[in-house]
Parts: structure tokens; sequence; C-alpha cells
């Protein structure tokens, strides 16, 4: 089976994230779904056979001029659409309903009362709590469509055309605020579309293994690790599709965190029985690194060196022509959208040099984040190496400010380990974007015991985000602040001081450097 034997579920983006949520909430219901873009033509949609479409909410108004629109044919196709929020108001207003500008917009969690029977409510409660954002609203439903549910401010907060299959909602299902959200998603995918559950994390890692097969052969691989989820998964996937024909090259900066290192080993060598080049390069980087004390230099250095290295590996693995990358479908989508052309020349493996002579292996590319992370359990990769927080390439480079010595990097990871381990402990290491130490460039005064001392702080970063483009800083309760705190300074010789970072993201970025 491929990605084709599934049935199609297509999402047309209407703009910023809604689309990839409503496309990753179809796949958690067990169907296959994909996102176009907005000005695909309804040829090229119907093309593909969909079993579904929905239209995605976005910011626009149908009012505005140039407001994005799908050409309205799309609906006497027979295949069944679901229009969510503006798309429910595009569908309304291109089928002759009304739409209009009230004044009374809602925001956020509405109560949404059932009027009339719905497959989309069958079984649901008559009212319910809804997640709503709007301005605009439906008025008056079209010609053969009757509204099924209503709001304070939106008078026809769901509508149907039941003999042409044909659905709205004001409201966004897709969203958790949305108590039966995913109910409803699943009556639409199911009991009106027909589509069969066949998408699992089985049939994922099944279809991934046939296809990584059929593209090597019986050729060479290797793959970049870097200790994170990405190529970890996509390197675990490789090697149950084509076993020893994998390399895997794990370099060694010496600016990982503590730990790190030997866990790649320890799951890729001695579990998963994988040929590992663990390259120990920490003096290298740390050598080119010696008094530099600007941050984008830091990045360069790194960066370089990371590429001079690989290249001598990959030299030495002369036989090799394919190189593994942990693309995901989200990288896929931002660049254009199943553009062949956009996706080769989208890098994404720590910088790796573009003239490399090799041929991509992809096998992460038609998956979001939580995907991935299912298939790495479903491999039975270690929790720690699936679940693990984000982590910038240049690694602890970028979280030293100033000089960058053997000394500080191992006072940084000691630190580190403690602020991650708390966090834990805490229970709350999924539910924060990232939670890391930072050792910075002053030193101040302190006292412990009779002494007086003069020495460096931590600084500890936690940091909420969906997607590291903004962020708010963590509220972790104090008692897990003050545990971190005293064993930092207890713990990890030549701190003296633990001070938190309350700067959200604007105006500060994630890392200080
Ligand atoms: P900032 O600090 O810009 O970080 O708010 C946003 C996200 O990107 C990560 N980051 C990097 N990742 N190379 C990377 O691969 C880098 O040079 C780099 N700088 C920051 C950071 O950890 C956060 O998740």
């Amino acid at each position: 089976m491929s990605v084709n034997d599934h049935d199609l579920v297509i999402v047309i983006d209407f703009g910023a994230q809604y689309a990839q949520l409503i496309a990753r909430r179809v796949r958690e219901a067990h169907a296959y779904s994909e996102i176009v873009p907005r000005t695909t033509p309804v040829s090229d949609i119907l093309a593909r056979r969909p079993k579904a479409v929905i239209l995605s909410g976005g910011p626009a108004s149908v009012h505005v001029d140039g407001a994005p629109s799908i050409d309205p044919s799309l609906y006497d196709a027979g295949v069944p659409v679901l229009g969510i929020c503006y798309g429910a108001q595009l569908l309304a207003r291109d089928l002759g309903g009304e739409v209009r500008r009230t004044g009374t917009g809602e925001y956020g969690r509405t109560p949404l009362s059932v009027t009339g029977s719905s497959p989309l409510f069958t079984d649901l409660p008559v009212e319910q709590q809804v997640w709503m954002s709007h301005g605009d609203a439906i008025v008056e439903p079209p010609a053969g469509f009757v509204a099924v549910a209503t709001s304070p401010g939106a008078p026809v907060a769901a509508l149907e055309d039941r003999d042409r299959a044909l659905y709205g909602v004001q409201f966004h299902p897709e969203v958790a605020h949305t108590e039966r959200g995913q109910e409803m998603l699943k009556a639409f995918l199911y009991d009106v579309a027909g589509c069969r559950p066949t998408w699992t994390h089985v049939s994922i890692i099944d279809e991934a293994v046939a296809q990584i097969r059929a593209q090597v052969g019986d050729e060479r691989v290797i793959c970049g690790l870097s200790g994170g989820v990405d190529s970890a998964v996509a390197a675990a996937l490789v090697h149950k599709a084509v076993g020893d024909q994998l390399t895997c090259v794990f370099v060694d900066t010496g600016l990982l965190r503590l730990g790190e290192a030997d866990q790649v080993e320890e799951t890729f060598r001695r579990q998963f029985h994988v040929e590992l080049v663990h390259v120990k390069a920490a003096d290298r980087f740390l050598g080119a690194l010696n008094d530099v004390i600007d941050p984008e230099r830091k990045r360069k250095i790194i960066g370089e060196t990371f590429i001079r290295v690989f290249e001598e590996v990959a030299r030495d693995l002369d036989d090799a022509r394919f190189l593994v990358q942990g693309t995901l479908y989200p990288d896929i989508v931002e660049s254009g959208g199943g553009d062949n052309a956009v996706i080769k020349s989208h890098h994404n493996v720590g910088g790796l040099p573009e003239d490399m002579d090799f041929e991509l292996v992809e096998p992460l590319r038609n998956l979001f984040k939580d995907e991935v992370r299912a298939v790495g359990e479903e491999l039975g990769l270690p929790e720690d190496i699936v679940w693990r927080q984000p982590f910038p390439g240049p690694g602890l480079g970028v979280r030293i400010v100033g000089t960058i010595t053997p000394e500080r990097v191992e006072t940084l990871q000691r630190a580190d380990a403690i602020v991650v381990e708390e966090i834990k402990r805490a229970g709350l290491y999924r539910e924060i974007w990232q939670s890391f130490a930072v050792l910075p460039a002053v030193r101040t005064v302190g006292v412990m015991g009779d002494d007086r001392t003069y020495a460096y702080p931590v600084i500890i970063r936690a940091v909420t985000s969906d997607d590291a483009m903004t962020a708010d800083w963590a509220r972790i309760p104090y008692d897990v602040l003050e545990r971190m705190a005293s064993r930092i300074i207890n713990e990890v010789p030549g701190v003296n001081r633990v001070a938190y970072d309350i700067t959200s993201k604007p105006p500060g970025t994630i890392e200080w450097e």
C-alpha cells in the first residue's frame, strides 16, 4: 500500500496555521489528508480524486477586495465539502447566501445550540461549547441549504445541503476548545464522505519501509544523526527498511547536552545495531571557537566546521549514493506545497553543502511532527529521544555568552541537565517548548559559607510556544524554580547565582545568542 491507496482528504489552505491543524486532526481520525494552496485549480484538485474536501479558515473577510476564493465549480463535483469559518462563509456566499458584517463578532469559547438534525451532530448534545473566531457572520443560508445550529453572534453557525453533501460550520471543530469538534470531523469524514480509516502508525511505517526499499534498492545510504527526534526516526525507518546498507554519522561537536552522545551510541549502536560512525570532534570545534565572542561568527564557525567534518566522513563512505534527510510535511507545505523543485532545495540537515552528490531519501516528508513522534515510539526509540525538546544546530555554542572553553561547556552542561531533570520531574517537559540553562559572561558577588564568591550566574530559560516564531516565558511553579536554583548552586562548581528569564519573544529571542 502507498499513500495513494488511502482515501484522500484535501484541505484547501485559506491562510494562517488553520489548515495544518485541520489536516492533523483528520489524520488523527485515521484518514489521510494533504494541504493544497487555495490557488490550486479545481480541476487539479478533482484529478486527485479526493474523497472529501475541507475549506480551511483564514484571516480574511469575504467582503475585502481580492479576498481569497475558490472556483465554485468545486461545489458541483459531487465531492463532499466541509467549509470551516472563512471556508463556510465563502461557500455560503458563492452559492447565494448572505454573509454580513454584523458588528458582533465572536472570539473564543462560545455556546452553540444545535437547531436541526444533522449528520455532523448525531449523538452530540444540543447545547455545547465551541471555539469561534469571526467578524463576519452568515445571516442567510443559500437556497437548498438549511441552518442547523446557531450561536449568540452567528445566526447560521452551521448549515448544510445534505443532498449535495455540502456542509459549513462557523466555529473551529479542529481546535481543542471545541469540546466535541473531533467527533464532528469524524462524522463528516466517515458518515458523510464514507472515508476508510486506514491511516494508522502501522500503515505509515509499512508504507515508508516499502518506499525506501523501492528507492534505494541495494545501494548504500548515509544518515546524519543530530540527537533530535527527526533524524533519529528517519534513521530508524531507513534501518528497518534496508538494515546494514545504512551507515549513520554522528558528529559530537562538544556542544551537545549532557549524555546526548552516549544516548545516541546506546540507542543506535547497541539497541538497533546500526553501523554508526561517531566522530568525536569536540577539540576541533572548540579550537575553532577559541576566543570567538560574536554570536554570528560562532554560528558560522560551527556550521562550517560541521560541513568539513561531514564531508571528510562522507568521502570515506564514497560508495554511498543516498543521503537521508528528516524533512517534515510542514516544511513542504511552507515551501510551496508539493512542488518537487522547491522541496529539493529545502535543506534542513544542519546546513549540509549543496554540492554533495547524493540523492535524498526523505521518509518523513508526508508526516507531521506528532506523527513522527508516534512512529518513533512504535519503532521502539527511547522516550528521551522521541520527546526531546528542540535544540539549535550550533548547540550550547549559542547558550554560552562570551568565550567558549571546555570548562564553561561543562558548567553549562551540568546546570542544563539539572534544569531538564527538574522540569521532567515536575511533569512539565512535554508542555514546555524549550527549557534550558544559559551561561552569561558576567560575574557577580555572592557569599557561600563564610567566603565571598565572585562567580558566574546561570540563567534558566523556559518558554511555551507553538512554532518558535513567538514564545512566552513559562509560568513554572516557584517550588520547581527553587529546586533548580538550589541544586545548581550546590552541584555545579563555579556558579553562585541563578536567575529566571521572564522575557517573551518578541521582544526577546528564545536563545540568548
Ligand atoms: P530564537 O532564539 O531565534 O530561536 O528565538 C528560535 C528557535 O530556533 C532555534 N535556533 C536555531 N536552530 N540553528 C538552529 O538549527 C540556529 O542557529 C538556531 N538559533 C536558534 C532555537 O533553539 C529555537 O527553537
